[in-house]
């Protein structure tokens, strides 16, 4: 038997289909010391909601208002011990207060080799769209540490794709995912066991 207390509690903040938060709930399922323990998510019908119920794990829906509140929500992730936020396709920027409350333990995952195609309006297919029209000759992910400068952390992780003349943002976005599924849970828990 695994003595709870010995697990790392870990919330994963997701706001769309969640296809990163479904492999890395995958990787974490037996882990011996890292429990995938809530989802965030700011729409109730998100895939990742969904996703988060099949694996019977609990999920918490953020209103603007309060979430803007900044630590309005602090003392529900306090209450249940998380101790590291992964944001896999969390299209809202998070509070300051909520940056400071967790202090390099939050990760994000961008679709794009940071610094380039970052800041605002920078996500998703619109990420894609800007490197096909710049005629980039690659792209790729990075995943690094999230401070109170929107997608200026430190850098923990890239590796990139080659961009072919004949890719849509279909295809792009596809070797994207295919690169983040590859890595990120890894990436993951090798952050969360070094900070252990
Ligand atoms: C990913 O491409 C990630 O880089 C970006 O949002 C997307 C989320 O995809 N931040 P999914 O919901 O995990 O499929």
């Amino acid at each position: 038997m695994r003595n709870n207390q010995q697990l790392t509690p870990v919330a994963i903040f997701a706001s769309g289909k969640g296809s990163n938060a479904a492999k890395i709930i995958a990787h974490f399922q037996h882990h011996p010391s890292i429990k995938i323990q809530l989802i965030v998510s700011n729409k109730a019908d998100a895939g990742v909601v969904a996703i988060a119920q099949a694996n019977h794990i609990a999920y918490l829906i953020v209103e603007k208002e309060k979430f803007f509140r900044g630590d309005a929500y602090l003392p529900q992730f306090t209450r249940v011990g998380i101790q590291w936020i992964i944001l896999a396709g969390f299209l809202w920027k998070l509070p300051v207060s909520l940056i400071r409350a967790f202090p390099d333990k939050i990760i994000n995952i961008h679709p794009a080799l940071l610094p380039k195609y970052g800041g605002k309006g920078m996500y998703g297919d619109f990420v894609h769209q800007a490197i096909l029209d710049a005629r980039e000759k690659e792209s790729g992910i990075t995943i690094h540490y999230v401070d109170e400068v929107y997608d200026q952390g430190k850098i923990i992780f890239q590796t990139a794709c080659v961009v072919e003349e004949k890719d849509t943002i279909t295809t792009l976005s596809a070797k994207v995912h295919a690169l983040e599924h590859m890595h990120f849970p890894e990436v993951i828990e090798q952050v969360i066991m070094k900070g252990k």
